[in-house]
This record gives structure tokens, sequence and C-alpha cells, in this order.
């Protein structure tokens, strides 16, 4: 399963590259809201640091604007994929702009047949929201869980972004049912790569290396 990093900032995304092990990036209005900076500019900077799909997101709740919007973030670089929400127009947009050989990533999905009619409208990516449907006490492990069995039933190509993640049981999670993919924020990341055991590891090595070299010493 691959790593994405679900952000809008450029800095945790510098770090997040440099430790090797992310392959794209998920960003969405409220991230970038966050950050008080032009998206375009944003994206560019993301478009150097990553070199894998960055999804972009369309504000437009129309297909003709989703479409416009689309055609203009997908000209910033080959890597954009466009974040469409899950909606009639929205999957309508999907089927023009996958003719156009733009990648869409479809975006707000809670449940199996969202996800199917995004696969049928020809999206390259569907995410699926896990985090936000555990918030409501829904089993968002279980939505994902139908989707990976649906696509595996009919070979869909739509590869499977799980979202909203928010620890990383949630990644195991996604990586055991076999979604293709988890986008995970920059404080999941980390948290990932902690662990007690290593902690207590590279204290007691450090620990021994250092007493045989002082014991050498004297
Ligand atoms: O980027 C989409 C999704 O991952 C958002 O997650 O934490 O706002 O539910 P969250």
């Amino acid at each position: 399963m691959e790593i994405y990093l679900d952000t809008a900032n450029v800095e945790e995304i510098r770090k997040a590259a440099q430790w090797g092990v992310v392959s794209g990036v998920t960003t969405n209005p409220s991230l970038v809201a966050r950050e008080k900076r032009d998206y375009r500019e944003i994206l560019e900077e993301i478009c150097a640091l990553v070199d894998g799909p960055i999804s972009a997101e369309v504000l437009s709740l129309d297909a003709e604007g989703m479409v416009k919007e689309a055609r203009e973030l997908a000209k910033i670089h080959p890597n954009i994929v466009i974040k469409i929400p899950m909606l009639p127009a929205g999957t309508e947009a999907v089927k023009r702009l996958a003719e156009e050989g733009i990648r869409s990533n479809v975006t707000l999905v809670f449940s199996a047949p969202q996800a199917l009619l995004a696969a049928r409208a020809g999206a390259a990516f569907v995410s699926p929201f896990i985090g936000r449907l555990d918030d409501i006490g829904q089993d968002g492990t279980a939505v994902l869980a139908d989707i990976v069995q649906i696509f595996r039933n009919y070979q869909v190509e739509t590869k499977i972004i799980a979202a909203s993640i928010r620890h990383p049981w949630h990644v195991l999670e996604a990586a055991r049912l076999g979604a293709d993919i988890a986008t995970v924020p920059f404080a999941v990341l980390e948290k990932m790569y902690q662990h007690p055991l290593t902690d207590r590891g590279i204290e007691r090595f450090l620990n021994d290396w250092k007493n045989a070299f002082e014991y050498q010493k004297v």
C-alpha cells in the first residue's frame, strides 16, 4: 500500500519527502485555507517536491464549472489529479475530464455504492473518508472493506485512497483490507514511526557502545 500525505503544508511535505516514504499528496479546500497562501503557488511547490499524484480540489458544484477549474489546475503539472466531490455533476465532470486525459479523485465518498458510481464514471482514484464515518458512530473500515471487495470482484482499475485517517491503526486496517493508498496527515505519519521499544533499543545500543568505549580507554 502506498502512503500519500494529506496536507497543503509545504514544510510538512518537504520533510516527509526527505524521509523517502511518500509517493503522493492530497489537498482539500480546508487544508489550503489553513495555509493562507495562493493555491497555485502551493501546488507548484508540492509538485517540485513529490513526483507522484498530487490531488487538487475544485470548488464548483456544477459540471461545467468543475471541468473549467480542473483544466486550469491540470495545466500546473502533469501529476495534478483533480479532486471532485461525489455528486451527479461530479461524475459528469469526471467522465468529461477522463475523455480529455485528465485524472480525477472522487472525494467525500462515504458508501460503497458512491465508490462504484465514481469508478463507473472513470475516476482514477476514489477517496472513502474513514475517520469521518467513525466520528458519527459508523464503521469506516467496513465501508472500505466493501469497496475493496467490489472493486476486486469486477477488476475495477480505479485506485482506492483510504482518506480521513486519524491514527496509525486506520493505516494498518487500510493495508490489511487491501486499499491501494492511505493518505495520512503529517502527525499520523510521525506516529507511524514511533514505538517505545525502538526508543529503548536505540538508547541501549548507544549506552553499550559508550560503556565499551570508555572501558577501552581506562
Ligand atoms: O483530504 C480528505 C480527507 O482526508 C480529510 O480528512 O481529517 O478532514 O476528515 P479529515
